[in-house]
């Protein structure tokens, strides 16, 4: 079976750290958001995978290639503008040539594959959306279904007297080819309020996989923080990067630990990373690769990306700092921030 991963939107909502890098690229827990996604499909078999680009098409190229070194069989197929969900499927349609997985690439889940494409085939629906179950619903589009897993409505963020059911849409489907004859060629058309809206109203059937495992959406910078927090303290269901230096640190090679460093929680180190004396990791840390932190910083809840220099006597609480950035002495920065790659904040700011 194949996997096309819609891969080609902005990501507006992580802007800045998407500005300069599409958001199925970065990292979570220092590797790429898509490696995940991947990880996934290869537990249940899936290697041949069809990339939808449009929005810095040449990131995956050059990170994937052929997808061989993943044990990967990788297409790329681009869009010269977005096309929206709907657009890129339709867009790669020659790929479709039997019940195919679509999936959203900002999607971190564990959902039973196998379970869903078995789902599907005994309910022999034109397509099968993966539902999942929310606290607050009206953050989503609602999906409702009869007892017999019908969908029978779509409620786009409905207010709470609207709500019906917890049961939203996870940005996983299967679709068979006969769906792209109600897709229109060529112009931005979205799978979620295009499509499948369409389809109920033609009076076909598609169904609900409700599933109990872990989702989310890491495309905002709350969301983002969340995938690191979660992953972090998943333990010995995720395979963490680096090695595992005492119960709550992981770390690549070439670590340089000062002395007196305060580390209450947990924390996630990439390859030649230098912590200073009395440096202080409050929570959920993550640092990726070759970033430094002067002496007497404090980082608590916080994502630091590779190459980023921070000096001595910072405050960082609950934030993103971007790639090759430089944050000097002293400066505070304060909880759900997110620095863009390549900035300079200079010495004693505060944010
Ligand atoms: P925001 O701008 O923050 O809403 O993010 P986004 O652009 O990623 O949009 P959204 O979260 O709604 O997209 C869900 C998934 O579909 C993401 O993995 C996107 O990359 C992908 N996607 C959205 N629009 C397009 C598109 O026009 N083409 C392709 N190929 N993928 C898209």
């Amino acid at each position: 079976m194949k996997a096309l991963i819609l891969i080609g939107g902005f990501g507006t909502r992580l802007r800045p750290l998407t500005c300069s890098m599409p958001k199925p690229m970065l990292p979570i827990i220092n590797r790429p958001f898509l490696e995940y996604q991947f990880r996934l499909l290869k537990k249940y078999g899936i290697r041949d995978v069809v990339l939808c680009v449009a929005y810095m098409p040449n990131d995956f190229r050059r990170h994937f290639g052929s997808g061989k070194k993943l044990g990967l069989n990788i297409t790329y197929v681009h869009e010269k503008e977005p096309l929206g969900t709907g657009g890129a499927v339709k867009n790669a349609a020659k790929y479709i040539n039997g019940p195919t997985f679509v999936l959203n690439g900002d999607i971190l889940s564990d959902v039973n594959l196998k379970g869903m494409y078995d789902f599907h085939k005994s309910k022999k629906g034109l397509a099968t959306i993966a539902l999942a179950r929310v606290k607050d619903p009206t953050m989503f589009g609602l999906v409702e279904t009869d007892k017999k897993s019908k969908i029978e409505r779509f409620i786009e963020k409905p207010s709470w007297d609207e709500v019906t059911c917890n049961t939203i849409n996870a940005g996983f489907y299967i679709i068979e080819p006969n769906v792209l004859s109600f897709m229109p060629s060529g112009i931005n058309y979205s799978i979620e309020r295009g499509l499948f809206p369409t389809l109920l109203k033609e009076q076909l059937d598609i169904y609900g996989y409700v599933f109990r495992g872990y989702w989310l959406d890491i495309g905002t910078i709350d969301k983002y923080l969340q995938a690191h927090y979660d992953l972090i303290n998943s333990g010995a269901d995720f395979d963490m990067p680096g090695k595992m230096r005492q119960d709550n640190l992981w770390v690549g090679n070439k670590l340089k630990w000062g002395k007196n460093v305060d580390l209450n929680g947990r924390m996630v180190c990439g390859n030649n990373v230098n912590v200073g004396d009395f440096s202080q990791f409050i929570g959920n840390v993550c640092l990726g690769s070759n970033v430094r932190i002067g002496q007497g910083s404090v980082v608590s809840n916080s994502v630091i990306l590779d190459n980023t220099v921070i000096g001595e006597g910072v405050r960082i609480e609950k934030s993103v700092i971007g790639k090759n950035c430089t944050i000097e002495s002293s400066s505070s920065i304060s909880a759900n921030s997110a620095v863009g790659n390549k900035t300079v904040i200079s010495r004693h700011s505060r944010f």
